[in-house]
């Protein structure tokens, strides 16, 4: 049975996250979903609420699981007895930041293999980062993130929910 860990910060969830975990969940017996607490990061949203937006939204994938995590992702594979970690490319710069962080990987943990899949055009352009930024001036994020983030965010940044889930200009 192979188990697959897809870490990250999920600080919120994206379309572009759930691509990952739909085709990594299609790959994999169980997949489980690693939400680092991260805490230089300085995430927008505490992690409990990052795991329950997460699960939330993975009801329907029945051999996926949430999970939170601190300290070394490989660590954190081993815990659950994982042997792959998944990973999702953007551009560039994801790859140079990737490549350096497997190969420390690979001198931590020489029995955890990386398996990155490569994102898909509709959601190249994706990340937390720029979701909050798009969130915090108010912008519409139809199509970018699920209803739960969205309104989510709204409540972080007090914006309007129709302008957040897009529904009010149906
Ligand atoms: N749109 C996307 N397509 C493919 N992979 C993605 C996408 N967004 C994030 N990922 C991948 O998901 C994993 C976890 O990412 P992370 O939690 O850092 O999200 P992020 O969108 O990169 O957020 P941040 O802007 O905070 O770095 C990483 O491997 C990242 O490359
Ligand atoms: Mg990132």
């Amino acid at each position: 049975m192979v188990v697959a860990v897809y870490p990250g910060t999920f600080d919120p969830l994206t379309y572009g996250h759930m691509d990952i975990i739909e085709r990594a969940a299609a790959l994999v017996d169980k997949l489980i979903v690693g939400i680092y607490e991260n805490p230089a990061k300085q995430p927008l949203f505490p992690l409990e609420q990052r795991v329950r937006l997460v699960e939330e939204v993975i009801t329907g994938l029945s051999n996926v699981r949430v999970k939170a995590f601190k300290g070394l992702t490989v660590d954190f594979i081993r815990q659950v007895g994982g042997k792959v970690m998944i990973r999702g490319l953007r551009a560039n710069s994801d790859f140079e930041r990737e490549f350096e962080m497997a190969l420390m990987n690979r001198k931590l943990a020489p029995d955890i293999e990386l398996l990155c899949l490569m994102t898909s055009s509709q959601y190249q352009f994706l990340s937390s980062t720029l979701i909050k930024e798009v969130a915090k001036l108010g912008g519409c994020l139809e199509g970018m993130v699920p209803d739960n983030v969205a309104v989510a965010l709204k409540e972080k940044f007090s914006v309007p929910i129709e302008l957040a889930t897009g529904k009010g200009k149906m």
